[in-house]
C-alpha cells in the first residue's frame, strides 16, 4: 500500500507537472528552460459538460453550478490515503478563507461507478466538509466527466480490498470559474495555506 502510494504521489505530482506545462504559461516559464519554450497555448481545455448524481440522489449537471466557483477533486471513498488527504487539505483551504468560500462548490466526483452509490457518497462527505457535494454516475457518464477534466483512473485488482479492486488515478484539484472555465489546479502536495492563498487571491480578484 505505501508502495502504491508513492508511486501515486509520483504519479500525481507528473501529471500535476505535465498539467501546469499544458495550461499555465507561467508554470511553464517556470518548468521548462528558457530555450525549451513551446508556443503558448490557448484556453486550457479542461473541463466541460458533465451528467451525475449527487450525494442525495438528485441529477446534477455542470449548469446547477453556474455562477458559483467548483473546486472538483476526482477520487472514490475507499481510497486508502491520497483521496482523505486531498479532501482533508480542500476542506481546511476552504474553512481558512471564510466567507469567500461560500462562493465557491467544494465537489468530489467519484471514480468509482461501481461502489460508489449516492448512500455510500452522503455518508463520506460529511467526514469532510457541512457543504462538500459527492457526485456519481453510470460507468459511462464518470469516463466521460474524467475524460472531459483530462483525469486518467485506472481499475486494478487489489486482494487487500473487500471488492478485491482499486482505482489508480490521478490525484489533482480544479478551480473552475463561475462560467465553468479553468481557473487554477493544485495537486494533492498543495499545502492547506498555499490552498488558501492562491483561492483568496483569485476570488477577490473577480
Ligand atoms: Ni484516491
Amino acid at each position: 500500500m505505501r508502495l502504491r502510494a508513492i508511486v501515486l504521489a509520483v504519479l500525481g505530482l507528473l501529471a500535476g507537472m505535465s498539467a501546469a506545462i499544458v495550461i499555465l504559461p507561467e508554470a511553464r516559464r517556470k518548468l521548462l528552460p528558457a530555450g525549451e519554450r513551446i508556443a503558448t497555448i490557448g484556453k486550457a481545455q479542461i473541463g466541460g459538460p458533465f451528467s451525475l448524481v449527487d450525494h442525495t440522489g438528485r441529477a446534477v449537471t455542470e449548469q446547477d453550478f453556474r455562477g458559483r466557483y467548483m473546486l472538483i477533486y476526482f477520487g472514490f471513498t475507499h481510497c486508502p490515503d491520497i483521496c482523505p488527504t486531498s479532501l482533508q487539505v480542500m476542506s481546511a483551504a476552504l474553512d481558512k478563507i471564510g466567507p469567500l468560500a461560500d462562493r465557491v462548490a467544494p465537489l468530489l466526483i467519484t471514480l468509482d461507478a461501481e461502489r460508489d452509490t449516492p448512500a455510500q457518497l452522503a455518508l463520506y462527505v460529511k467526514s469532510f466538509h457541512p457543504r462538500l457535494v459527492g457526485l456519481t454516475g453510470s460507468a459511462d457518464q464518470i469516463a466521460n466527466v474524467a475524460k472531459a477534466y483530462r483525469v486518467y483512473f485506472n481499475k486494478v485488482k487489489d486482494e487487500k480490498s473487500s471488492a478485491d479492486f482499486t482505482i489508480d488515478h490521478t490525484s489533482i484539484l480544479y478551480l473552475m470559474d463561475p462560467n465553468g472555465e479553468f481557473a487554477a489546479h493544485f495537486t494533492h502536495a498543495t499545502s492547506v495555506d498555499s490552498m488558501a492563498d492562491r483561492l483568496r487571491k483569485i476570488l477577490q480578484e473577480r
